[in-house]
């Protein structure tokens, strides 16, 4: 089992962000924002589907995963509450959400369904977070130095999700979840996790009037695609969850805790899964 420690984060989120917050890039600053957007929404649905996965579990089988399943959702419900605070300020800039409000029409369609349907979304989300996760702890110089407390919020998001990368994953298949419904629901949210985020950059581009820039596309190239860009060098982590044997713990967690252990003055733990 994972020991998951919730940390409270010690960076003002209340004072506004700089427009083009991430290293005064504005496709980078409308890619990261993006993501925020999606997290309110998304975060909550992970939540939901792990606690419910948890509660369909027979009670001898729910002690290996009790801590785990409580320090999976205090971790997710602070990056909740923390891009809730920043995505007001993206609103205050002029954008417009059109992602969340998506997200949550979408998961309306799995209300009443066999919970395995949420845990392996949810399983194919995680994994998209993670190696986004690991890709950004690599890559820190991304992120830029205009906003050093946006850029903390976000190593220290990316840090916690290498953490609980295996919960919803695990918990699917200890309800016995099956590879074909596993890989399905990859497919489907492959295609989703793409159209959403490109969608959502888009219209943060046009809303920031830099969508018909040059330099705006050129960033998007060699931040995307060039060399040690995010999805030529994700792309082998992406494709290893279609194999049978694929578990999240394969993929290296230390760029995380070694994020951790060097920023321990950024953020107090306030609870603690004893493994
Ligand atoms: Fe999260
Ligand atoms: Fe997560």
């Amino acid at each position: 089992m994972t020991d998951l420690v919730v940390r409270r984060l010690l960076v003002d989120m209340e004072r506004p962000i700089p427009r083009h917050w991430c290293g005064g890039d504005a496709f980078r600053t409308a890619f990261m924002n993006a993501l925020s957007m999606s997290f309110p929404v998304g975060e909550q649905f992970f939540i939901d589907a792990v606690r419910e996965g948890f509660k369909a579990l027979p009670p001898d089988r729910q002690a290996r995963f009790a801590q785990e399943v409580q320090g999976f959702i205090g971790q997710e419900a602070t990056h909740r509450r923390l891009h809730g605070l920043y995505n007001e300020h993206l609103e205050r800039q002029g954008l417009v959400n059109a992602w969340g409000p998506r997200a949550l029409k979408r998961r309306q369609l799995l209300d009443g369904l066999d919970v395995r349907h949420a845990l392996a979304a949810t399983a194919a989300y995680e994994h998209f977070t993670a190696i986004l996760a690991d890709w950004l702890l690599h890559h820190p110089d991304t992120l830029g130095d205009h906003a050093p407390r946006v850029a903390t919020m976000w190593l220290w998001h990316a840090s916690e999700e290498s953490e609980h990368k295996c919960t919803a994953f695990d918990l699917y298949r200890a309800l016995g979840g099956n590879e074909v419904w596993r890989l399905k629901w990859f497919r489907r949210i492959t295609f989703f996790f793409i159209t959403d985020a490109l969608r959502q950059t888009a219209s943060n581009l046009r809303r920031d009037g830099t969508f018909w820039r040059l330099s705006t596309w050129r960033s998007a190239w060699r931040f995307l695609l060039g060399p040690g860009g995010l999805v030529r060098e994700t792309l082998p982590a992406w494709r290893a969850y279609k194999r049978a044997d694929f578990h999240p713990s394969e993929q290296d967690a230390q760029a995380a805790a070694d994020w951790l252990a060097r920023h321990s003055d950024q953020y107090q733990p306030v609870s603690r899964a004893a493994g």
